[in-house]
């Protein structure tokens, strides 16, 4: 049995993968019958954590699945690899790095030493420097170079840098300060500044530089473009001035930060073990509490604290991301899904599968485990998705009827955050309950399907009586919260980390690096010389990139 970051124990040679082989061969899943001859079914798959609400029962998972699969989790170490996480061992092998996102959300009364730091005291040390920042700005306080009150803050930041607080600020709108407007500058296409600083006011506008690295090419360029944007609009201003008072910066490399030209006194620190896509609790969520308030981001942090509870205390038989995790492992290696949907039905959370994308495919896109091997099952779904009901007009065709496999997991809050009535004919609808409707309505059809002689009752000709049948068994999860709260977000996002490690645990892979990202970086730099001119470096490239090279040059005016 693995511990912390020994040897990863290969899942295909365990009792239970066999076993799960076995149940996958010939598996041939009726979800109208399961239902039809277990009354519990309902009951037996549906789990409480924290305030989520989350039914399994219209998965292709039976009971003996399920068996196998909590078996399969034990047999691969599952707990005690979860305990290492929490513990703070450098279960991060590849960087040697403890994974602590965790630690972010501990209350202040916790205690948490590792490597000889107390990360408690560490983190809200930072945290309270944060609020006190945010305070500033959100009261009128903290005044551009000019003594005009910020209006907008504008995070630059690039992935996890970005992803995170965008997600977040859009799915809390409703607990935005009025006034107060964030924007966000992730791409290095430079239509992104360009857009994003149309119609702002420098003198009531503050950057927030957000990178863990303070290396990222895309957040330096951008970092660098926005400043002399702002030192144009406030020429004659103090310079250095100018950037203390519109530049606040976010990193793990403070030294970086100074080099830049940003007040040491104005960054914000986080450290080497949060990962880029875990960091949205971190000081990376400045432009978040700045948006929301230091006591909405509190409660967001609770949720987090609330379902990594969950996570680490609650028996696997009940633990939700467990759960679901080994459901998706299910899903991908013996049921042979590529991708996975994730449909919220909520207009808020339009961000949150980008988010998720990547939260999951840069923490399991592994293909080899955590000591060097080779994996030998197939690794890291596709994740992809859009709000429903706009999903339902476009792609959920495929869902429904193509050839394809396509779990999907179904998000929505009872309580609507904007209650309109649709009032015509004499009739009031509420517009939100028209919405869930089509949420309920979804997942019974994708489980129950519409069989050739329900088709035929209705008196459709024979001719078309295939293509209107619906086969059914299309796996899906519903995950169902009081409302979208700050707290609830929080369980949310925690609830997909866990996920997402459970899945990486049984893979034996790191979900924790992503190397994969380097050579294109790398490859980048060397390619910028060319693209600009430099014949030498261009015939170094392939003849392929050479000629994509020349039709820029010869295209570009
Ligand atoms: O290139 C990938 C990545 O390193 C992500 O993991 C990270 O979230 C993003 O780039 C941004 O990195 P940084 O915060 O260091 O600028």
């Amino acid at each position: 049995m693995t511990q912390g970051s020994s040897a990863p124990v290969d899942a295909t040679t365990t009792e239970a993968w066999d076993a799960l082989r076995a149940l996958a061969d010939g598996f041939t899943p009726s979800l109208r019958a399961w239902f039809a001859e277990d009354p519990e079914r309902v009951d037996a798959l549906t789990f409480a954590a924290a305030d989520l609400h989350v039914d399994l029962s219209k998965g292709l998972v039976t009971q003996p699945v399920l068996t196998e699969l909590l078996a399969l989790a034990e047999q691969v170490g599952l707990t005690e690899r979860r305990d290492a996480m929490f513990r703070g061992e450098h279960i991060n092998v590849t960087e040697d790095r403890a994974v602590l996102h965790t630690a972010l959300r501990l209350p202040r009364d916790a205690q948490l030493e590792v490597d000889g730091q107390d990360v408690v005291a560490d983190v809200h040390e930072v945290l309270d420097r944060v609020y006190a920042f945010a305070e500033q700005v959100r009261s009128g306080a903290w005044t551009g170079v000019t003594g005009e009150r910020i209006r907008t803050v504008v995070n630059i930041g690039i992935g996890g840098s970005d992803l995170g607080p965008v997600m977040a600020y859009e799915a809390l709108e409703p607990y935005r300060q009025e006034g107060l407007e964030c924007r966000f500058i992730s791409n290095i296409d430079p239509t992104d500044a360009a857009q994003t600083l149309k119609g702002l006011d420098p003198a009531s506008t503050l950057f927030i530089v957000s990178s863990k690295t303070f290396g990222t090419l895309e957040t330096l360029t951008n970092a660098r473009l926005c400043k002399a944007w702002l030192l144009d609009g406030l020429s004659g201003q103090d310079e250095a001035e100018a950037v203390r008072k519109h530049f606040v910066a976010v990193s793990t490399a403070l030294d970086k930060v100074a080099d830049f030209g940003i007040d040491p006194d104005n960054a914000f620190g986080f450290w080497d073990w949060v990962g880029g896509r875990y960091s949205m609790d971190s000081a990376i969520g400045t432009s978040l509490v700045v948006a929301i308030g230091p006591e909405r981001f509190a409660e967001l942090l609770a949720g987090f604290h609330a379902m990594d509870e969950h996570f680490r205390t609650t028996p696997l038989e009940r633990n939700v991301p467990v759960l679901m995790g080994l459901l998706n492992v299910w899903y991908a290696d013996f049921l042979r899904a590529q991708t996975h949907a994730v449909l919220p039905y909520s207009q808020l959370l339009h961000r949150f599968p980008a988010y998720l994308q990547q939260l999951t495919m840069e923490s399991n896109g592994k293909g080899v485990r955590w000591d060097g091997t080779p994996v030998s099952a197939g690794t890291g779904e596709v994740f992809w998705g859009e709000p429903g009901t706009n999903g339902q007009h476009a792609f959920y065709q495929l869902i429904h009827q193509g050839t394809r496999l396509i779990p999907a997991d179904f998000i929505a809050f009872a309580e609507p955050a904007y209650p309109l009535r649709d009032d015509h004919d004499g009739q009031s609808t509420d517009v939100h309950e028209l919405f869930l409707a089509n949420f309920f309505a979804q997942t019974r059809a994708l489980a129950f399907g519409k069989t050739a002689d329900e088709v035929r009752a209705e008196g459709t000709d024979e001719s078309v009586v295939p293509a209107r049948v619906f086969t059914g068994n299309r796996p899906t999860a519903s995950i169902m919260a009081p409302a979208l709260t700050p707290s609830v977000l929080g369980q949310l996002v925690a609830l997909y980390e866990h996920t997402t490690f459970t899945e990486g645990v049984v893979w034996g892979i790191d979900s924790f690096d992503q190397w994969g990202v380097e050579l294109g970086k790398q490859l980048a730099q060397q390619v910028t010389a060319a693209v600009a001119g430099d014949e030498s470096v261009a015939a170094e490239q392939d003849l392929s990139t050479q000629r994509l090279i020349a039709y820029y040059r010869e295209h570009r005016r």
